[in-house]
C-alpha cells in the first residue's frame, strides 16, 4: 500500500533562502520517492485567522503556489491544491468539532500563549482572541483526515497539532464504531538545515536578515556581499566554524565543492573573493528557478486553472465519497 504524506503550506508572502533550504527543497525531494502519494496544499483558510486583508490573502496564495511550482514541485505527480477548494474539509471540521473535547483545545500552545499574554497584561483572558485561533487545530485535523494521511511532516511547533488530530480521529472512530480514519503520524526531519541570515542569526522574516528566494541577480549579489564576517584580512586563515557565509555555501554546494571552499578558507581567501564564489554558487542554482517563477507569475490564470483542476479531482476521487460515507455514519441520512 502506498503511504500518504500530507504537507500544509501557510501562505505568507514570498519565501526566502532559509525557507527554500529548510523546507521547500527537502519536501520536494521527499515527494519524489516511490510508494508514496504526496499531498501539498495552501492553507488559505487558516491564513484568514491571522490576517483579514483580502488582496494580501489572494496575492500570498498566488506567490506561494508559484514558488513551489518554480522550485520543482510536479503537479502531475503530487496533489497540489488549495485548502479552500475542498469545501468538504470544513464540513468534516464540524463533525470533528462535535466530538473534540474543549479541554484539549484549551491546552493548545498558540491559544495558551495568547491567554497568558492577556493575563500578564491584566486584560480579559480572551481579549482579542478569535474563535478561529481556538479552533485552528480542528481545521488542521480535518485537512489531514479528509485525505486519510498517514504521515505529516511538520516543524516541532506543530507536533501538538498532529497529536490532536490523532485524538480526534480516534474519538471519531470510537464514537461511530469503525476505523474511518487511520491515525496520522508526525514526521520530524532532524536533519533540516536552518540557514543563518545576513547577520549570522537564524534567517527569519522577524529578524529582517533574509535573502528573498527570487531576488533579481543584482539584489542577490548585493545581499550576499552584505553578509556579516569577521575582520580578518586577505591572506589570514579564516574559520569555517560559525561562519554564516560558509554554511550558506555548503547548503548550495556538493561535498567536493564544500571541501574546496574550506581549503580556500584555511589558505586565507579574502572575504570579497569568498562572497563572490558564494554568490556565483547560489545564483547557479537559483537562476532557473527565478526564471520559472517569473514566467509563472506572468500567467496567474494558468496557476489558477491547475489548482482548480487538482482540487476538483481530489474532491471527486476522495473528499465527496468520504463525506457521503461520514454523513451516513453520523446519522445525516434519508
Ligand atoms: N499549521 C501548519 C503550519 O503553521 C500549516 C497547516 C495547516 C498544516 N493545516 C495543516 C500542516 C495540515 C500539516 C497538516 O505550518
Amino acid at each position: 500500500m502506498t503511504t500518504r504524506v500530507l504537507t500544509g503550506i501557510t501562505p505568507s508572502g514570498t519565501p526566502h533562502l532559509g525557507n527554500y533550504v529548510g523546507a521547500i527543497r527537502p519536501a520536494i525531494a521527499a515527494s519524489q520517492a516511490s510508494e508514496i502519494e504526496s499531498f501539498f496544499f495552501l492553507a488559505d483558510l487558516h491564513s484568514l485567522i491571522k490576517a483579514q486583508e483580502p488582496e494580501r490573502t489572494q496575492r500570498s496564495t498566488l506567490e506561494i503556489a508559484a514558488s513551489w511550482l518554480a522550485c520543482g514541485l510536479d503537479p502531475d505527480k503530487v496533489w497540489f491544491y488549495r485548502q479552500s477548494d475542498i469545501p468538504e474539509t470544513t464540513e468534516l471540521m464540524w463533525f470533528l468539532t462535535a466530538i473534540a473535547s474543549k479541554g484539549i483545545l484549551n491546552r493548545a500552545h498558540a491559544y495558551k500563549a495568547a491567554v497568558d499574554k492577556n493575563r500578564e497584561e491584566q486584560l480579559d483572558e480572551d481579549a482579542g482572541i478569535s474563535a478561529g485561533l481556538f479552533m485552528y487545530p480542528v481545521l488542521m485535523a480535518a485537512d489531514i483526515l479528509i485525505f486519510k494521511a498517514n504521515r505529516v511532516p511538520v516543524g516541532r511547533d506543530q507536533i501538538q497539532h498532529i497529536e490532536m488530530a490523532r485524538d480526534f480521529a480516534q474519538r471519531f472512530n470510537h464514537v461511530y464504531g469503525k476505523a474511518y480514519f487511520p491515525l496520522p503520524e508526525v514526521v520530524i526531519d532532524e536533519q533540516v538545515a536552518t540557514l543563518a541570515g545576513l547577520d549570522g542569526r537564524k534567517m527569519s522574516k522577524s529578524y529582517h536578515n533574509t535573502i528573498p528566494l527570487f531576488a533579481p541577480r543584482a539584489e542577490l549579489k548585493k545581499l550576499v556581499f552584505s553578509i556579516l564576517t569577521d575582520s580578518r584580512a586577505p591572506g589570514e586563515p579564516k574559520s569555517t566554524e560559525g561562519s554564516a557565509l560558509f554554511q550558506m555555501y555548503q547548503a548550495f554546494a556538493s561535498a567536493e565543492q564544500t571541501a574546496a571552499f574550506a581549503q580556500a578558507f584555511a589558505e586565507g581567501i579574502s572575504w570579497g573573493d569568498a562572497k563572490q564564489q558564494l554568490f556565483e554558487r547560489i545564483d547557479a542554482e537559483l537562476t532557473p528557478l527565478r526564471e520559472r517563477y517569473e514566467a509563472l507569475m506572468a500567467e496567474p490564470e494558468k496557476i489558477e486553472a491547475l489548482l482548480r483542476r487538482r482540487g476538483q479531482q481530489l474532491r471527486e476521487q476522495y473528499a465527496i465519497p468520504l463525506l457521503k460515507e461520514l454523513r451516513h455514519a453520523v446519522g445525516l441520512r434519508d
